[in-house]
């Protein structure tokens, strides 16, 4: 098991590239096997839940080929069952859309419960709503999904309880293929949701209305495979946005779409930054003192939950008292508050609100990523700290962010991966 060594105090300056979206690729990669022929992917994320993904792909029988680092060319032609295995597909929470993907290509699927980052209750009820709608049978046990139809599945109205980015997709991947109209009302409507139709649309799908609360989905009789590049990370930028502004410096960040990260850009123009939008990139410049705001998480185009950990970071550091209001996932959101006050950090949490007193600087420690975002919170209070900073459990950053550790050091970040030395009791055991 890696950790991180972080030496605090250091500016970032320089340049760094974007990858492609996680949340983009995690749909768009198992929609692949709706297709008749092979796909090209470009702008893939090398991750470690991209790599999930592929493997399950293999188990089920698709001809998977990296042309390069970025750049995969599934054939979705071999694919041979309708059962995800239990052991890669229970370790991701995106393992769902393989629902979706395998009704829209056999009417039949069984996937077993996601696994994913801990923020407490994450239910899949919206998903299992719109299969039944769509004329699925669903049985669950302890471990595994069942969802089949007799015979094609029936295009249908569907409106969503809570707005959810999974649910939204999941249903757009089954019904891509279903006989007549389906309608999702109060879809969520991130940029990953739009990429995802994007593509289906590509393959010969027709899906209007993304980006929108309202998709209305034509079921189609066949997809075809295309060659396809997946958009932007949005909440990578943001994490490297907000980085430089906790470090202060001065950081061209490329290969993105500004319209994607504007509520971002606008709460850390509140607490003091600069942003200069360019058409693909956005400039970040952090002079003088941050000062407190206000933040809460919202569906998109409102404040991203994934962006609520790193946030929290600069307000910890920001003059005055800030609150943050979590109102897409429960408290659990809040677990790495604890890392944080370790740290230094002035935060109360109560329910879904934690206030932060900004303090005058964090100091060192040895801090745990307790899910993917919390890490890379971690990582940008180990950068502003004085002293060092060890973050453990990196095995969750890895998940989301490509060469993290790299990126930063290219900025002029001091930062080491390490293998993390064993305790005395894993030395005696
Ligand atoms: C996706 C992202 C995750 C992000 C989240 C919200 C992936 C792989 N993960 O997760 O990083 O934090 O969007 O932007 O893309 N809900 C229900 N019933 C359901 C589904 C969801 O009640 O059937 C609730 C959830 O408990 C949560 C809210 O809806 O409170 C939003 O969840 P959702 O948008 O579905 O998140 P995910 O798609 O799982």
């Amino acid at each position: 098991m890696n950790q991180y060594i972080i030496k605090g105090g250091k500016k970032l300056y320089g340049e760094v590239n974007i990858s492609g979206a996680k949340n983009a690729a995690l749909a768009i990669l198992p929609a692949v096997i709706l297709a008749d022929s092979p796909c090209r992917i470009e702008n893939i994320p090398d991750i470690s839940d991209v790599k999930t993904i592929m493997t399950i792909l293999s188990e089920l029988g698709a001809e998977v080929e990296y042309i390069d680092t970025h750049t995969l060319k599934i054939d979705p032609r071999t694919v041979n069952t309708d059962i995800v295995p239990y052991e890669s597909a229970s370790k991701i929470r995106a393992s769902y859309y393989f629902i979706g993907a395998l009704l829209g290509r056999c009417c039949k699927a069984v996937v077993p419960f996601p696994g994913g980052c801990n923020f407490g209750v994450r239910p899949i009820d919206q998903h299992l709503k719109g299969f039944s709608a769509l004329g699925c049978d669903t049985h669950l046990d302890e471990r595994m999904i069942a969802v089949s139809s007799d015979g094609a599945l029936k295009g249908a109205n569907i409106y969503l309880d809570v707005v959810s980015v999974g649910a939204t997709m999941n249903i757009m991947l089954a019904a891509v293929k279903a006989k007549g109209l389906t309608v999702i009302e109060n879809a969520a409507r991130e940029p990953h949701i739009v990429d995802l139709a994007n593509f289906l649309n590509m393959m010969g799908a027709d899906v209007s209305g993304a980006g929108t609360d309202t998709i209305k989905i034509r079921g189609v009789a066949s997809l075809h495979g295309v060659t396809y590049s997946i958009i932007p990370d949005q909440i990578e930028a943001g994490t490297y946005m907000a980085a430089v502004a906790a470090t202060g410096g001065n950081v061209l960040i490329k290969n993105i779409t500004p319209k994607h990260l504007e509520s971002i850009s606008v709460k850390l123009i509140e607490m003091g930054v600069t942003i200069e939008e360019g058409d693909d990139c956005v400039r970040v410049i952090r002079e003088d003192s941050l000062v407190k705001c206000n933040v809460k998480t919202m569906p998109h185009p409102g404040f991203p939950t994934d962006m609520q950990p790193q946030i929290t970071v600069l307000l910890t550091i920001a003059q005055g008292t800030s609150m943050v209001n979590e109102s897409v996932w429960e408290d659990n959101r809040f677990k790495y508050v604890d890392e944080l006050k370790r740290m230094g950090a002035n935060i109360t949490v109560n329910g879904k609100i934690a206030t932060i007193e900004g303090v005058e600087t964090l100091k060192g420690a040895t801090v745990s990523s307790t899910d993917l975002r919390a890490g890379a919170a971690m990582v940008i209070a180990g950068l502003v700290s004085q002293g060092t900073t060890y973050v453990e459990e990196i095995q969750y950053i890895e998940r989301g962010y490509e060469n993290i550790a790299e990126k930063l050091i290219g900025l002029g970040a001091e930062i080491d991966c390490v293998p993390k030395p064993r305790s005395l009791i894993e030395k005696i055991s």
